[in-house]
């Protein structure tokens, strides 16, 4: 315990040094489309056309996205975002495009990766991935295959993830792959159904975690609000010295260590996990560790088992 806090001190310490990039003064404004149709290409040519040293400004308004993004291979950009990002309503491409996690036979929306990158939404910039559609059509279905995560962090190191709003997300809010030296603070995720497809009771919102990591280490999350029907911040397969502080978390399941041991013969780990300082209304839990069991029983997503490995050093 009293390791991880230091490691925290030291790991925090090295951070707030390092997270102050220099960003030149190139700047890149991306505006809603007027006509309201589909922004996705204008956000990834931008992304490419401004990877080094820029500014990507996401200015007020709503812009569409009716397509998988791919940006990765930042370094040194900030991205000032303002407005909201609209995910489409075309369930049918969105199953039948997302692109892979990589686990658990997941698919994302968009991929995101860099180095240096202070993403600041500014406590305005949101993502709504217009998950009620998905809670209906889920029903209560776990891990409904093609229901895509909304953002992917992945191979990126030392970036801030600031004031960012996740409202009615598909799935996952986030998850955070290969990634070290990360930052995501005062952010705010809502997943909350209001349908009656499945009276007297509303469609479950299952499936709408936070964010999950993966092959992780080095992440403080900080301030966040998570209101929802699944996890808020789950560490799995790989994930080491997370820092979870001053959140508040609403509904959901908790913070959760794991789901670890699901691929038989599969080593994963999860070790220095401090949660602090953590508010739950209303939650089923606050903290629990979930792991397959020994022997296999069925097969991912929704089934698993004989995987190998362990859980350490978790505090709450
Ligand atoms: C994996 O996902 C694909 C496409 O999303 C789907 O067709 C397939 O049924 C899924 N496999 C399992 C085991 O869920
Ligand atoms: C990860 O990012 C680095 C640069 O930041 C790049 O050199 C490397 O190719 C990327 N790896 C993958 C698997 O994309
Ligand atoms: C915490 O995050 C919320 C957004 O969810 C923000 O409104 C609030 O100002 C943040 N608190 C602090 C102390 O920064
Ligand atoms: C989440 O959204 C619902 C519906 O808009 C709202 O009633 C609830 O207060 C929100 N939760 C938080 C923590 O803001
Ligand atoms: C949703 O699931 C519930 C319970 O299984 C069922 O009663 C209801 O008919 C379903 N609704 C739809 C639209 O499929
Ligand atoms: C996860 O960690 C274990 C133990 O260090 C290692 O053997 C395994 O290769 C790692 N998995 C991945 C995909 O990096």
């Amino acid at each position: 315990m009293l390791d991880a806090v230091l490691f925290f001190f030291l790991f925090y310490t090295l951070c707030v040094a390092r997270f102050a990039p220099e960003f030149a003064d190139t700047v890149c404004t991306i505006t809603p489309n007027p006509s309201g149709g589909d922004d996705s290409a204008a956000i990834v040519t931008t992304f490419e056309r401004c990877s080094r040293n820029s500014i990507i400004v996401l200015t007020e308004g709503t812009f569409h996205i009716d397509r998988v993004m791919v940006t990765t291979g930042l370094q040194n950009v900030k991205i000032d975002m303002k407005g909201t990002l609209l995910w489409s309503t075309n369930l049918d491409y969105w199953r039948a495009n997302g692109l892979p996690l990589g686990y658990q036979n997941q698919t994302v929306a968009w991929m995101f990766g860099g180095r240096d990158v202070h993403w600041e939404g500014n406590g305005i910039g949101t993502f709504n991935g217009n998950g009620q559609l998905w809670y209906d059509l889920a029903n209560g279905t776990s891990n409904l295959a093609g229901r895509p995560i909304n953002l992917m962090i992945t191979n990126t190191t030392d970036s801030v993830f600031d004031g960012i709003r996740f409202v009615q997300s598909q799935f996952w809010s986030m998850a955070i792959m290969k990634s070290k030296g990360l930052l995501l603070q005062n952010i705010y995720v809502n997943s909350t159904s209001f349908s009656q497809v499945n009276l007297p009771l509303r469609a479950p919102t299952q499936n709408t975690d936070g964010v999950d990591t993966f092959y992780s280490s080095d992440i403080i999350f900080r301030n966040w609000t998570v209101d929802n029907g699944d996890d808020f911040i789950a560490p799995k397969a790989n994930s080491s010295n997370i820092l979870i502080q001053d959140s508040h978390f609403y509904h959901g399941t908790g913070v959760a260590i794991g789901s670890i041991g699901q691929y038989p013969g599969i080593y994963e780990y999860i070790e220095n996990v401090l949660a602090e300082r953590i508010a739950c209304t209303e939650c089923q839990f606050t903290g629990w560790v979930k792991t397959w069991t020994g022997v296999q029983q069925g097969f991912p997503p929704n089934g698993g088992g004989g995987g190998i490995g362990y859980a350490k050093n978790l505090s709450e």
